[in-house]
């Protein structure tokens, strides 16, 4: 048996896994999300102890002498955890969708420009990435960054309190923004140039590697051993992929999630960016690449509507949009309801209806998101293509439980879907991870092979929605010029 961990953004959720990937146990803790300022978003890393706590106490005692072989690491990317020379949290960690760095983002990109820090970290600047937060440390707090002994992703600072080692891997530490993608080390010349030594980052490998034995202390809260080996893991998307099977051993598969947010991920061969930067590019868990799209508000715009009409239940509000012809009679939505990541990086601009009109009712209103947010998917493809192409999507995620939505996104992203049947989810990949780190298989492939989950096809692309792309794209860019522009 093995552990996977993944430290999501509302809470810790951790599983044991048997060799072919099947779920024995699993538990649950949360914990608070703080938003002391506007754009803040922060959580007290001494939470994520005492959840890491909760979950391993919950986790293992049905297992009834069985050996635990391994313990894999996944959860949220892009975080900043300040450690002092003790390892004690400097701060609370801001999180990935934190937008208080827009500024030092900003001065990334004026010193080199945005061209070079694609050609060297596979990205430009993006705010919510690690590395900004480092430096608004640095402006910040002079005095606490004076104390800065290591910064560590979230997942890893898991890793430090299990085993004492401080220690990341490629697909997490591809989202720090300060990794030369190629060379797979740590750009000491970008960080030398913004005043920053490469001393702070902690020490990276693969993701199935081991990086410490557990410790006494956790081994009691755990009743597990000491010394069973914590695997590096993988970010949150790489591990999630993982656990679908979505890698370099099988070309062409990507995969599609309709969760609070949409993304695509697409495997990749080697480190080739979108020369713009569109869409992200990051090491895979598996020692490829891959690219990933995210559309910040797409489950999360259906949620935010349905919460319009609490009185109407989701399935009938989704029976009405049914009813509604494709282009929902002229009805656009533009689903920018928290800003845009891919391919627009624009976290000013907001969401719209447009072409709003008398005859339009609440199954008009719910189309228009559906398609709104499939459209969006459709673009960030468009993006992707050029560098890899889909012959299939993995759908997962809420939303994918709807045949309606899934027809429209098959439709506009313009590729087959199939639906994944049983276990899926990040904790699963970084238990797979733990399998090969923890000797079950020798290599990662045979791990992924032998815990293949059953695929179903979805319900076939909807004809006809490639033909609204276009309009799409030119209403964005009408709200990109106007929110740029205040
Ligand atoms: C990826 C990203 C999110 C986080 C949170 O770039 O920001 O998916 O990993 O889960």
């Amino acid at each position: 048996l093995v552990i996977g961990l993944d430290l999501g953004t509302s809470g810790l959720k951790g599983v044991v896994v048997d060799e072919r990937g099947r779920k024995v146990a699993e538990a649950r803790a949360s914990y608070p999300l703080h938003a002391p300022q506007p754009g803040w978003v922060e959580q007290d890393p001494r939470d994520w102890a005492e959840a890491l706590r909760a979950v391993l106490k919950a986790l293992t005692p049905g297992l009834e002498g069985q050996e635990v072989v391994g313990i894999g690491l996944t959860g949220q990317m892009h975080g900043a955890v300040f450690l002092d020379r003790e390892g004690e949290p400097l701060l609370p960690a801001p999180l990935w969708n934190d937008q208080r760095t827009a500024r030092e983002a900003a001065e990334m990109e004026a010193l080199m420009s945005r061209a070079e820090l694609i050609r060297r970290t596979g990205n430009p600047a993006v705010t919510g990435f690690q590395l900004p937060k480092v430096l608004w440390l640095k402006r910040n707090h002079p005095e606490l960054f004076r104390r800065l002994y290591k910064v560590l992703l979230p997942k890893d600072y898991l890793g430090f309190l299990l085993t004492g080692a401080y220690a990341t891997e490629y697909s997490d530490a591809s989202g720090v923004g300060a990794m030369d993608i190629t060379r797979r080390v740590w750009d000491g010349e970008l960080l030398g140039a913004l005043g920053l030594s490469s001393d702070f980052f902690p020490e990276l490998g693969p993701s199935h590697r081991v990086v410490g034995g557990l410790r006494r202390e956790w081994a009691e809260v755990a009743g597990l051993p000491t010394g069973v080996p914590v695997v590096a893991g993988a970010g949150d998307n790489a591990a999630a992929a993982l656990g679908l099977g979505v890698g370099r051993h099988r070309k062409g598969v990507g995969s599609l999630s309709l969760g609070t947010s949409g993304v695509l991920f697409l495997p990749l061969e080697s480190p080739t960016p979108d020369p713009e930067g569109r869409v992200h590019l990051f090491c895979h868990a598996d020692g490829g690449y891959h690219l990933l799209g995210v559309t910040l508000s797409a489950a999360g715009s259906l949620e935010w509507l349905k919460g319009l009409f609490p009185e109407v239940s989701l399935e009938i509000l989704l029976k009405e949009a049914e009813g509604v012809p494709l282009g929902a009679m002229g009805l656009r939505f533009l689903p920018f309801l928290s800003g845009e990541r891919s391919p627009y990086l624009e976290p000013k601009v907001r969401g719209a209806f447009v072409g709003l009109a008398l005859p339009h009712g609440r199954g008009h209103v719910v189309r228009a998101v559906l398609e709104g947010v499939a459209l969006s998917l459709g673009v960030v493809y468009r993006v992707m293509r050029p560098l890899a192409e889909a012959e299939v999507f993995l759908a997962t995620g809420g939303g994918s439980a709807s045949d309606l939505w899934l027809s429209l996104v098959g439709g506009a992203v313009g590729v087959p879907l199939r639906r994944v049947v049983g276990e899926e989810g990040a904790a699963r990949g970084a238990a797979l991870l733990a399998l090969v780190g923890g000797g079950v298989y020798a290599a990662l492939e045979e791990a992924l092979e032998a815990a293949r989950l059953e695929e179903r096809p979805a319900p076939p692309p909807l004809e006809g929605m490639g033909t609204l792309l276009a309009e799409y794209e030119a209403l964005a860019e009408l709200l990109l010029v106007h929110y740029r522009r205040r």
